[in-house]
């Protein structure tokens, strides 16, 4: 394990994925440290989705070398890769809007693996605590008992994002979670994003670079499919090469 902290790092290594001719991917490599919160930019078609695909084995690619920890992710499906602790979550919320943001979560928790869990369920004290534990980090601890529908964009995908956590993910992936958001929710999903790293990795894409700033980690750019530039945001924005392919457009 690199660096000796608990959990397991991501590793990308010389990967390629080639769709009918094309490399969206083109021999990229990437490390992600345990606990480490990490934005990932780029222009449009630069292969940042693509990436995750790889990493949740919705994508398989033509060469290269994905691991988590021990793990070769390139050797396990996407049940597989999601049971060791790599969660996703994408642009569209799933939680359910007639459900309260507690029920909500509660059904997060039972979700998984074994389908007839669900029948012998008795919420316990500690799983009480734990959604508890999830909706103080979401804040959303005040709407414990109101409907999702009644949520705003924001706190709809704040909940969704509870609903991962509460399948304890060492890594999460994040794509685009701020499109559609308010300033002041923007802000609000950089601190919880800031909050929540540290105990698990995340992968954070997104264009909003005031967003990025916010987030205030490494950041590295996309392009063609392969790192660009990687660093602070200070560091990327002033680098003339992503001034040329990104940000000066
Ligand atoms: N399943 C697929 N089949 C064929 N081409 C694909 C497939 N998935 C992605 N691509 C192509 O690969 C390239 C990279 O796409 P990707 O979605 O990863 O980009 P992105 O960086 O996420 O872009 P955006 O910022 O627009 O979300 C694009 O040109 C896309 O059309
Ligand atoms: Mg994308």
């Amino acid at each position: 394990m690199i660096g000796g902290m608990s959990g397991s790092s991501l590793y990308l290594d010389g990967v390629s994925v080639v769709f009918d001719g094309f490399r969206a991917l083109n021999n990229l490599s990437l490390i992600i440290e345990p606990g480490e919160l990490r934005a990932i930019i780029g222009p449009n078609g630069a292969g940042k989705t693509t990436m995750m695909d790889i990493v949740t084995g919705k994508t398989r690619p033509t060469t290269g070398v994905v691991r988590f920890g021990e793990h070769d992710l390139t050797r396990l499906d996407e049940p597989a890769i999601a049971n060791l602790g790599i969660g996703r979550k994408f642009q569209k919320p799933t939680v359910f809007d007639a459900l309260t943001v507690f029920e909500n979560l509660e059904l997060a928790l039972k979700a998984p693996r074994d389908p007839w869990s669900c029948l012998r369920w008795v919420l316990g004290a500690p799983a009480r605590r734990r959604i508890e534990g999830v909706m103080e980090e979401i804040g959303l601890a005040e709407r414990a008992r109101d409907r999702a529908a009644i949520l705003s964009h924001g706190q709809r995908q704040w909940l969704e994002i509870g609903m991962l956590l509460m399948q304890e993910p060492q890594l999460l992936l994040v794509d685009e979670p701020v499109a559609g958001m308010t300033d002041q929710e923007t802000e609000h999903t950089a601190a919880l994003l800031r909050r929540i790293a540290g105990q698990r990795s995340v992968v954070v894409v997104e264009h909003d670079l005031e967003f990025v700033r916010a987030l205030g980690e490494k950041v590295t750019v996309l392009c063609e499919g392969t790192v660009l530039s990687e660093g602070s945001i200070d560091h990327v924005q002033n680098d003339p090469r992503v001034i040329e392919v990104y940000l000066g457009r």
